[in-house]
């Protein structure tokens, strides 16, 4: 090579690197649209009540530069929301077609249909990243996000009860074992595109993109997961194949902590607390909001626990599952941290829970 092509070759490969460091990060986003390490969104049921959640589109927000819940400024059905200003970067990744940037949607009700998948697993999210970073957005709200032709909406599928959510910002670096957790929790995927350059290195997300058998399983799998500014979270995933309750059986165990579980509860259809082994999981019943204002489990379809009150062990995990027979036979996962502003938020918002008998 001439002195003059290396040159050349080397201003290219420059600018190429300047091009990707220049390209604004892939990250959660609060409502300003600035990027955050991490969020924790909790949408309100829609009540008759002149407090909180009229509409059923309120919610609370809390992430890594606030220390306390905050009431969102945006409705969630906003393309301003936390979750549409997040969202807004796989719009644009799509519009690009970039060969550089890759995303994946799964839900178990995908969007505009009734239908309910029982072959894929009990769970829902989304993840977009690329060789630098991206976000993992962990949600419980059916049908949701529409795929991106249809830009940002809300469904009305997520309206009536709770919903919750977690979004969490890693280094590429963490991929892999986001890949290999996917691969357990079995996710109907309904959108994606992972373009060849990741096909090394994640291998099970492009099979689970396309459809195809994918490799063995483990039944379960505990992954720890590190956000890109650093802090710890665990990340449980259980496949079908461990049919078990993954409160009971599994992460209070693990964490060596009693939890109380809020989940959405169906009459016929519950686990009552238990207390049978050496870590107890109560089911909570009612959520307060604020001094007047209350809503019952039946109402909400969110998914998360907390460390009991007084334990030392003070874990927050957010969700796929429901306390339910049925679910202990769907795959599914969990995110926890032992972030004290997320257990804090989370514990205000106990009213009261079952105990044992
Ligand atoms: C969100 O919902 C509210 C209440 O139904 C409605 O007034 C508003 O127009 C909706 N906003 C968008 C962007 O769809
Ligand atoms: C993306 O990669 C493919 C195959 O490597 C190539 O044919 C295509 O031109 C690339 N597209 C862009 C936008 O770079
Ligand atoms: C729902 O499932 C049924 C049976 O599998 C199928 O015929 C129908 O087209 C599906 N509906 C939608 C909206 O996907
Ligand atoms: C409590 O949970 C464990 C693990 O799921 C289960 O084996 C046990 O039967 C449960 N106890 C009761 C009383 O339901």
């Amino acid at each position: 090579m001439s002195a003059r092509r290396l040159r050349t070759s080397l201003a290219v490969l420059f600018l190429g690197l300047l091009g990707v460091l220049e390209a604004p990060a892939i990250s959660c986003r609060n409502e300003a649209g600035r990027a955050v390490d991490w969020f924790v969104f909790y949408k309100l049921p829609r009540r008759q009540g002149k407090d909180f959640g009229e509409t059923g589109l309120e919610y609370l927000y809390l992430d890594s530069a606030t220390r306390s819940w905050r009431r969102s400024e945006r409705l969630v059905n906003s393309s301003r929301s936390a979750l549409g200003r997040t969202l807004h970067q796989l719009h644009e990744a799509h519009t690009a077609k970039s060969n550089n940037t890759a995303y994946l949607m799964y839900n178990d009700g995908i969007p505009k249909s009734m239908n309910y998948s029982r072959n894929y697993g009990h769970t829902k999210g989304l993840l977009l990243w690329n060789r630098i970073q991206g976000f993992w957005l962990l949600h419980s709200i059916p049908g949701f996000p529409p795929v991106p032709e249809e830009g940002y909406e809300y469904p009305s599928t997520g309206r009536r009860n709770g919903q919750s959510g977690i979004c969490v910002t890693f280094k590429y670096s963490q991929f892999e074992a986001i890949d290999s957790q996917l691969l357990v929790t079995n996710p109907n995927i309904y959108c994606c595109s992972i373009p060849a350059t990741f096909h090394q290195e994640l291998v099970h997300m492009p099979r689970l993109c396309a459809r195809s058998s994918s490799s063995k399983s483990p039944a379960r799998h505990l992954t720890t997961l590190q956000s890109a500014q650093g802090k710890n979270f665990l990340h449980f995933a259980k496949s079908d194949s461990f049919s078990d309750d993954i409160f009971a059986g599994w992460m209070a165990q693990q964490l060596k902590t009693h939890l109380l579980a809020e989940t959405w509860q169906r009459k016929r259809q519950e686990l009552p607390s238990n207390c049978s082994l050496p870590y107890h999981v109560y089911n909570i019943k009612a959520i307060k909001i604020s001094r007047k204002s209350y809503f019952s489990s039946y109402q909400d379809h969110a998914k998360w626990c907390i460390s009991q009150k007084g334990t030392k062990n003070r874990w927050t995990c957010i969700g796929d599952l429901n306390r339910s027979p049925h679910q202990a036979l769907r795959s599914g996962g969990f995110i926890c941290t032992q972030n004290q502003h997320i257990h804090q938020a989370f514990q205000r918002l106990v009213l009261y829970y079952e105990d044992c008998d």
